[in-house]
């Protein structure tokens, strides 16, 4: 078993269970938090925007296609050779089971060959963990907003491995919601980014359109009433006269709606999380959705209110990343945790699973 404390920790982190194909090469001196040593990362957004969304069977091949190169180029770019690392990190679900098979199976090629350990990584806690891959000061317990486009959860994160779920959405995923509404505006693939942009000079307060699960106990959300919100609004307006200044408002108001929905079940989810003496305790938001500007404002002066401290990883750390996920490496290496080699890719994983594996 590696020692911890005294231990320094190179891993190769490989992530392909969505649209992005990447690795990189991750380094931890001590207990401190990490430096990112090289990455690599190729979007295959035009591949599926054509589509209108990711095809599975598309983004498998482009794995395919493109995964060993993209390693080579992290390695070389570290300055390091296979033998210098600790362990191979992969993604080993949930997502897309042909993307996420290509990197596993990868990752265990290179593990076995090199006769390293290999890590077998849930996605979500690549996102949960990211943020301590910056800032060595994130102690557990913290409370988290894991907003991405398959999942939309708040989580008590007590350590690595050691997640409880607060709540989580009953319909669909904040990011999907961005996704489904852009698409109906006609703002393309992928809805998130595109939708924040023609949000920015709108009015949020022309439209009034529902805040689904304001005000309710506990901490689910829901966006599919939101989403038919939006439909019916846009339907109302004069057929054939949809201004570019009706696509700013309408955004506009959605992303206002979003914003109002993810701070009231956060600020529900931080009166159970409660407070322990000291130290305030972090409130950190992660996953795609994350790199929004207007939410992280939003999010942010919440968490000042509710006397927690807002952490949130710099954007290109919140949208799918290998770094992420060679960190979630280290965090388990550390704890003396690894894979077997016949670990067997799993489409659907939920954190609170993790403990058992
Ligand atoms: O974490 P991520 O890269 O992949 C998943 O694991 O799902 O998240 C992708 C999601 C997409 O739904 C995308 O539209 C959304 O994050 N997203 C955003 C923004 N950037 C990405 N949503 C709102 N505003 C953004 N700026
Ligand atoms: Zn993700």
């Amino acid at each position: 078993m590696i020692d911890a404390a005294s231990s320094s920790l190179t891993v190769l982190g490989i992530e392909t269970s969505c649209d992005e194909t990447a690795a990189a090469v991750v380094h931890r001196t001590g207990q401190g938090a990490g430096t990112v040593l090289a990455e690599r990362l190729l979007s295959q957004l035009a591949e599926h925007a054509p589509y209108g969304g990711v095809v599975p069977e598309i983004a498998a091949r482009a794995h395919l296609v493109h995964l060993d190169r993209l390693i080579g180029e992290a390695m070389t770019e570290a300055g390091l050779d296979f033998s210098a690392l600790d362990a191979v990190a992969a993604t080993a679900g949930p997502g897309l089971i042909g993307g996420v098979m290509v990197g596993a199976t990868m990752g265990k090629a290179i593990a076995a060959v090199r006769g390293l350990p290999f890590i077998a990584i849930n996605h979500l806690e690549g996102h949960a963990l990211s943020v301590r891959l910056v800032d060595a000061d994130i102690q557990f317990p913290y409370l988290l907003l894991l907003v991405s486009g398959g999942h939309c959860q708040l989580l008590a994160v007590d350590g690595v491995g050691r997640y409880r779920r607060l709540g989580g959405t009953v319909d669909d995923a904040v990011g999907e919601s961005f996704d489904k509404v852009a698409k109906m505006l006609g703002l393309g693939y992928p809805g998130g980014p595109a939708l924040e942009r023609a949000a920015k000079d709108g009015d949020p307060a022309r439209f009034k359109l529902p805040r689904p699960m304001a005000g309710r106990a506990g901490c689910d959300f829901s966006f599919s009433g939101l989403k038919t919100a939006v439909r019916q609004t846009a339907e109302r307006l004069p057929e054939g006269a949809f201004s570019s200044r009706d696509l700013a408002d309408l955004s506009a108001s959605f992303q206002a709606a979003v914003v109002d929905v993810l701070a009231d079940r956060s600020a529900s989810a931080m009166r159970s999380f409660g407070k322990a003496k000291g130290k305030p305790p972090a409130f950190v938001v992660a996953g795609g959705v994350a790199a929004n500007a207007p939410i992280r404002t939003a999010l942010r002066n919440l968490a000042g209110e509710n006397g927690f401290r807002f952490v949130a990883p710099p954007p290109a750390l919140c949208t799918d990343n290998a770094a992420m996920i060679g960190w979630a490496g280290i965090e388990r290496l550390a704890l003396g945790l690894s894979d077997r080699l016949d670990f067997k890719p799993r489409p659907r994983w939920p954190l609170e699973e993790l403990a058992q594996t």
